[in-house]
């Protein structure tokens, strides 16, 4: 659809940015914080272990006085389960309790509001040894987290997201470091999905908790949603395109808005011997599980073929991939994108696509919750870096989001990945996505002090404009 005249950002528009507490915070392992699934994982092969990262947890004053420079309205930050609660139940740990009060009131100084993610790829090591989400008291331990939370932070935080990218956890899990597979097991998709089922109760109960706990308090779900498109207009790609975002994207959303199986989803865990046990109870506790809004993190598109009965293997990369499944489709490189140093594919246009999508599905606000370009980036000797490339992969995806407006799609904010510079989930430091550039190499950690990048100032005045100026 071609717009003549655009509509506006709305003037509460949340401009902001995110992080997650794994990958930002380190002092991993000290002030009581007990391990994640992340401190006691074999980080893959030349990257960085997740002792310091950007060092958060002791410089957050700075970085938030830097996100209020540039004009924050939000901050999403993830809160880490196991410094709250070590052994992830039981005894709460007062220093977790304290870090995230300061957090939360260094955001709230500056009138920037805190976007809370209850879960980011972090289950207290504790509680995997137990079984982690396979075991069907992991809805319990998730519930009793989220009530420490909404107990003690509840009064000032009134957005929260549930989960971060539960479709990758389950599609992707051991990319991440986070699949946790009980020894003997011996159909692990249907353990997988099993855990997925467990989650999903898990948000549920979590999402009506906070309603009757906060009941001034929002919250939705963080999935990372990516249209796939059919590689052709051949219809047996087109099935298969529609196989693959069943699978993707809408199992997580129908389920969380819904409270229902995809149907397309249901017969393919059926195919594939991978159909979860459903407890009496659970679908109703499904269905009272309503989200105010959703979340959703976007880097790109996926393309797929048509399956091929002989030759597919299931290939699976990372997050951004597209999936090889027998019966179901095969991935397909667009030759219509170009991809980052990464390898990730860029399609701003599939951002409209998919925020159009998600919000025709289901009608709720959309916030977007990650979006932004991982790349190699150089600290000059005045101080200055210059990341052109990731202002133009920014603009492009801004313009495509006031378009998404202007195609009646309610879009309350704009968080792109990231905040400051983290550590990948599996690429290390050297894939930096922030406005703000740590002074850390690898191994080497350096002062660990920040700079402005060029982004910073551009990403200011973007904010300052209410997204009017998106101009170098
Ligand atoms: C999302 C995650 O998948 O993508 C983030 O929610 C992650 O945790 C981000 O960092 C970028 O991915 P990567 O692999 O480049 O760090």
């Amino acid at each position: 659809m071609f717009h003549k005249n655009l509509k506006s950002f709305s003037k509460d528009f949340l401009w902001g940015a995110s992080t997650s507490a794994y990958q930002v915070e380190g002092a991993n392992l000290i002030d009581g914080k007990g391990p994640s699934c992340q401190d006691v994982k074999k980080v893959p092969e030349g990257t960085s272990e997740l002792d310091v990262c950007a060092d958060q947890y002791h410089r957050y004053k700075e970085d938030i006085a830097l996100m209020a420079e540039m004009g924050f309205k939000v901050y999403r930050f993830s809160i880490s389960w196991s410094r709250l609660i070590p052994e992830g139940t039981g005894a709460v740990n007062p220093k977790g309790i304290e870090y995230y009060n300061n957090l939360i009131n260094e955001c709230l100084k500056y009138n920037i509001i805190p976007l809370v993610t209850m879960f980011h790829f972090d289950m207290p090591a504790v509680l995997d040894k137990r079984g982690g989400w396979s075991k069907r008291e992991s809805i319990d331990w998730f519930v009793n987290f989220a009530k420490v939370m909404y107990e003690n932070f509840g009064d000032r935080v009134k957005y929260w997201l549930t989960i971060n990218e539960q479709n990758v956890l389950t599609l992707m899990g051991d990319v991440i470091g986070t699949t946790m597979i009980p020894k003997g097991c011996t159909n692990i998709r249907k353990e997988i999905y099993q855990q997925n089922h467990h989650m999903l109760v898990a948000q549920a109960k979590a999402m009506a908790l906070c309603h009757e706990m906060i009941p001034d308090a929002k919250i939705g779900p963080a999935p990372n949603i990516s249209v796939v498109y059919p590689a052709s207009c051949k219809p047996e790609d087109n099935l298969a395109a529609q196989n693959l975002n069943a699978i993707r994207n809408w199992l997580y959303l129908d389920m969380a808005v819904y409270g229902k199986y995809n149907n397309l989803v249901w017969s393919f865990l059926e195919e594939i011997d991978a159909v979860p046990e459903i407890q009496e109870g659970d679908m109703e506790i499904l269905a009272s599980g309503k989200p105010d809004f959703i979340g959703f993190n976007y880097y790109s598109t996926a393309t797929v073929e048509a399956y091929n009965l002989e030759g597919n293997v299931s290939s699976k990369k990372d997050q951004q991939s597209a999936m090889d499944e027998t019966g179901v489709c095969k991935s397909f490189k667009n030759p219509n994108l170009q991809t980052t140093q990464f390898g990730w594919e860029i399609d701003p246009e599939g951002f409209r696509a998919t925020a159009r999508e998600i919000y025709s599905r289901y009608r709720l606000p959309l916030i977007v919750t990650e979006n932004g370009l991982g790349a190699y980036d150089k600290l000059e000797e005045d101080g200055s870096i210059h990341d052109p490339y990731r202002i133009e992969y920014l603009r492009k995806h801004i313009e495509q989001l006031r378009l998404s407006i202007t195609d009646g799609v309610e879009m309350m904010g704009y968080c792109p990945w990231s905040a400051i510079d983290l550590i990948s989930t599996h690429e290390g430091m050297v894939k930096r996505y922030g406005f703000i550039y740590v002074d850390r190499e690898e191994f080497n950690l350096k002062t660990l002090d920040r700079y402005r990048k060029d982004s910073f100032y551009w990403y200011k005045k973007v904010i300052s404009t209410n997204g009017e100026d998106l101009s170098n």
